[in-house]
């Protein structure tokens, strides 16, 4: 099996398959060198579908799974789908629905997916012009990609207006309705024509504890989520459901994680965003936590072929990921700092919690490249468990001016 990307969701999802009995070999391209341990790398960028291509074909891969999402949206899997190949990963046409926050919106609109009110603004003019007829707070989005960055909750005209001048500078912008309420990241494996629930995680998106600071691609994450009551629970499946099905029905089916950044709003969840793959760092607390052999049915729903009987289950318990971030996130990133506290095979010295690697390379010790480092992650039989091994871990491993959060699901003090 061969996994895209080189991120410390790429680590997770590698480690998970490597522990699979029917697979023989773990394969990441590019990989990184904390996951070495799990999976054999081959020296290809994940941007680069005709490469990747060819090693897969070359390595007699069985089933390419990508990870993040740039690649995805420049149309790797179709790629590797032209050579032969089973990808779990959207098409590009499929992607668009995170690729492009305006067709995503107008996807829910079409097909009554709850979500937002939502206009689109060519650029900043029109953005400017739709500020000043907007109800405040009103947020406001980059169309294209932005790692997360490109999104503005604005709670004055002043703040508005510099977010339309900002963002439309660099392209299309869609103002957005503001909603309240506690936000659900929500996952669901997809093979085309159904959505299998995959669990729910909470990502901690703000750099700094109490929600402040800067948005971060997520600072930590943890599942289970105690406070999502069951009518809730069904009315996300049913949103998940409702979105492969307009796919598929716009003939663009998504095969592969679709991801729902959901608000729990009085009138039910809306949608904020869907992602077309996992979280990062959701995917380091649910992969663990995932029963059973995930190999033969993420090929099945490459091979767009879920049966009715098929179900992702989950271990009961719970995981919490602490990330920890270089000196200088999100702005300006510093690299370089000494990692203590890791093994050879790059996770925790005397166990105890899991470690999955962002941006690491070695020379003789661990060192960092940059952003956001390790993740570390807790499981147990409750959260309270799986914080004190997450939290524990991060007494033990660290770096120099290692910025993360105590808070991680309601927080952590030292005893
Ligand atoms: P997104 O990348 O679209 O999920 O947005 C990033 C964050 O901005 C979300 O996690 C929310 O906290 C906030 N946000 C996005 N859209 C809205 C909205 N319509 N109303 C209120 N907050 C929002
Ligand atoms: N953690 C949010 C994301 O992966 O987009």
């Amino acid at each position: 099996m061969l996994v895209v990307g080189s991120g410390a969701r790429e680590h997770a999802l590698c480690w998970r398959l490597a522990q699979s009995p029917q697979v023989s070999e773990v394969l990441a391209a590019p990989g990184n060198p904390g996951m070495e341990a799990v999976a054999r790398r081959l020296a290809v960028t994940a941007s680069d579908g005709s490469a990747l291509a060819q090693a897969a074909v070359r390595e007699r891969v069985d089933l390419v799974v990508i990870g993040p999402e740039a690649p995805l949206v420049q149309g790797v899997a179709d790629r590797l789908r032209q050579a032969g190949l089973p990808v779990l990963g959207p098409s590009a046409a499929a992607a668009r629905i995170e690729g492009s926050k305006a067709w995503a919106m107008d996807l829910c609109h079409r097909h009554g997916i709850p979500a937002p009110t939502a206009r689109r603004a060519a650029h900043a003019d029109e953005a400017l012009a739709l500020v000043e007829a907007s109800p405040l707070p009103v947020v406001l989005k980059a169309d294209g990609l932005m790692a997360g960055k490109g999104v503005v909750v604005a709670l004055t005209r002043e703040e508005a207006r510099a977010a339309a001048e900002r963002l439309g500078a660099r392209g299309p912008v869609v103002l957005e309705e503001f909603l309240e309420g506690p936000e659900v990241s929500a996952f669901a494996l997809c093979d085309g024509r159904r959505a299998l629930p995959l669990g729910l995680a909470r990502d901690h998106k703000r750099l700094l504890e109490g929600d402040r600071g800067p948005m971060t691609g997520g600072m930590g994450a943890y599942t289970p989520l105690a406070d999502v009551e069951a009518g809730q629970r069904a009315q996300i499946l049913r949103l998940l459901d409702d979105a492969v099905r307009a796919m598929a029905a716009e003939g663009c089916p998504f095969v592969g994680f679709l991801f729902a950044g959901l608000m729990l709003t009085p009138s039910g969840p809306r949608v904020l965003e869907f992602n077309c793959r996992l979280g990062d760092p959701e995917a380091q607390v649910l992969l663990p936590l995932l029963d059973g052999d995930p190999a033969p049915l993420w090929l099945r729903a490459a091979h767009g072929d879920l049966g009715a009987a098929d179900q992702v289950r989950l271990l009961p318990g719970a995981a919490l990921g602490v990330v920890l971030a270089t000196p200088g996130y999100p702005d300006a990133p510093r690299a370089g700092q000494a990692i203590w506290g890791l093994g050879e095979d790059g996770q925790p010295d005397g166990g105890g919690a899991l470690c999955f690697h962002g941006g690491s390379v070695r020379d003789g010790g661990w060192r960092t490249v940059g952003g956001r480092t390790l993740t570390l992650v807790g499981t147990g039989p409750d959260l309270g468990a799986a914080r004190a091994a997450a939290y524990g871990a991060v007494e033990r491993v660290g770096f120099a001016q290692a910025q993360w959060r105590r808070d991680i699901a309601g927080g952590w003090s030292r005893a």
